[in-house]
């Protein structure tokens, strides 16, 4: 088992495209990683990089103590499971498995042992005769696991697993894959563009964008404290609401003035500091749908906008609004109860503890 360190790495591709830019991530010895970012942000040129399949443009890579750089990818001992199981069809499901332990003249009763232990732990020895073809997606993807994991390797890398699974088998696979990490204690990392899937899994999240690390720590810091806008509207269902609004001092009151002049609220005491000391001249504000609350009463109304209801649904356990303050239109999680009709005034309460706040200019967190 071994730390995995990545130092000022990139991938520049033939052709100039640049799919990683300047790296810095270090998965501790037995973590859980999950590298989480939209479609095309670098995540599989990452793991390709190394597993060994893809050269590093620039950077360097270390697991444990070694530079693996210019190792071949069989000397590194790093196994990917795929997002497409690549089974061989003539092979039975042992002998896939076996494979690769086959291909490194491993004595013939460890091979043995080894697929009956991976098989067990993943709950597939009563198919080990049988052939892929004759299996569902949710065997084809333990197998494809258990033909990384036989290998024992140091590093354990798995690209979308669970992309080709239904919902039913998604969530009973997440439990299953934190279950065997805990089992074989391996520094792994997961890579997805499911947030989902990201939190029920790992222990900590790095989200990357266009080729860059944005931020790495675990949800509730990501969440709670989201280095920029990217992040915060990336993570959180329904994505968090911003609204471009300008600090301004009113008779000793710090207030953020909407852009469109649609609302005024109190800056919380709690950001005072940090946004005079930021000098943003614009601001856009933050706020998470569960975070705006619908109020019959009006109590502070520099606390509360003005907004008019869109559209509003009842979706058993809770209700969502869409409403438009001024030129914006927010996003509301609401009590299922509520009965609102399209064009319906409404007072929304922004939660002041709950208001994270963003340099207009460069998106980053204040
Ligand atoms: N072999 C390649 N040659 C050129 N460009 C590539 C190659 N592989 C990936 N890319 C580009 O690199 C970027 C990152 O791709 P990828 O690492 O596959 O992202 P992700 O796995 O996050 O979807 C994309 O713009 C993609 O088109
Ligand atoms: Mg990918």
């Amino acid at each position: 088992m071994a730390e995995l360190r990545l130092e000022h790495i990139y991938k520049t591709y033939k052709g100039g495209v640049e799919a990683v830019k300047d790296l810095n991530l270090t998965v501790r010895d037995g973590e859980f990683l999950a590298l989480l970012g939209p479609s095309g942000c670098g995540k599989t040129s990452t793991l390709r990089m190394i597993v060994g399949l893809e050269e590093i443009t620039r950077g360097e890579m270390y697991i444990g103590n070694r530079l693996v750089n210019k190792l071949e990818p069989n000397q590194r001992n790093v196994a990917l499971a795929f997002e497409t199981y690549a089974l061989y069809p003539p092979l039975s499901v042992f002998d896939n498995i076996a494979f690769c332990l086959r291909a490194r003249s491993v004595p013939k009763p460890e091979i043995s042992q080894r697929v009956k232990q991976v098989a067990d732990m993943l709950d597939i020895t009563d198919i080990l005769d049988r052939k892929p073809a004759e299996l569902g997606g949710g065997q084809k993807q333990r197998i494809s696991l258990a033909r990384a994991l036989v290998r024992d390797p140091d590093v354990f890398l798995m690209d979308e697993p669970l992309s080709h699974l239904d919902a039913a088998q998604r969530s009973h696979m997440r439990v299953e894959l934190k279950r065997l990490h805990a089992q074989t204690g391996r520094t792994t990392i997961l890579v997805t563009h499911d947030q989902l899937e990201a939190v029920a899994m790992a222990q900590r999240i790095a989200v990357m964008n266009f080729g860059v690390l944005q931020q790495v720590g675990t949800f509730d810091e990501i969440y709670n404290r989201p280095v920029n806008e990217f992040v915060a509207g990336f993570i959180g269902e329904p994505p968090m609401n911003f609204l471009p609004a300008t600090p301004v001092r009113e008779d000793g009151t710090f207030l953020l003035v909407a852009a469109d002049n649609s609302f005024r609220i109190r800056v919380p005491e709690s950001l005072h500091e940090r946004l005079e000391r930021s000098g943003a001249k614009k601001v856009d504000v933050g706020i998470r749908p569960i975070h705006l609350e619908v109020v019959d009463q009006p109590a502070d109304a520099l606390e509360e906008i003005d907004a008019t209801v869109a559209t509003f649904e009842s979706l058993g356990e809770e209700g969502q609004l869409a409403a438009v303050v001024g030129t914006q239109t927010v996003l509301a999680v609401t009590s299922p109860l509520l009965r609102l009709d399209r064009s319906d005034a409404v007072k929304l309460r922004l939660r002041p503890d709950r208001i994270h706040l963003f340099d207009a200019a460069t998106q980053a967190a204040i």
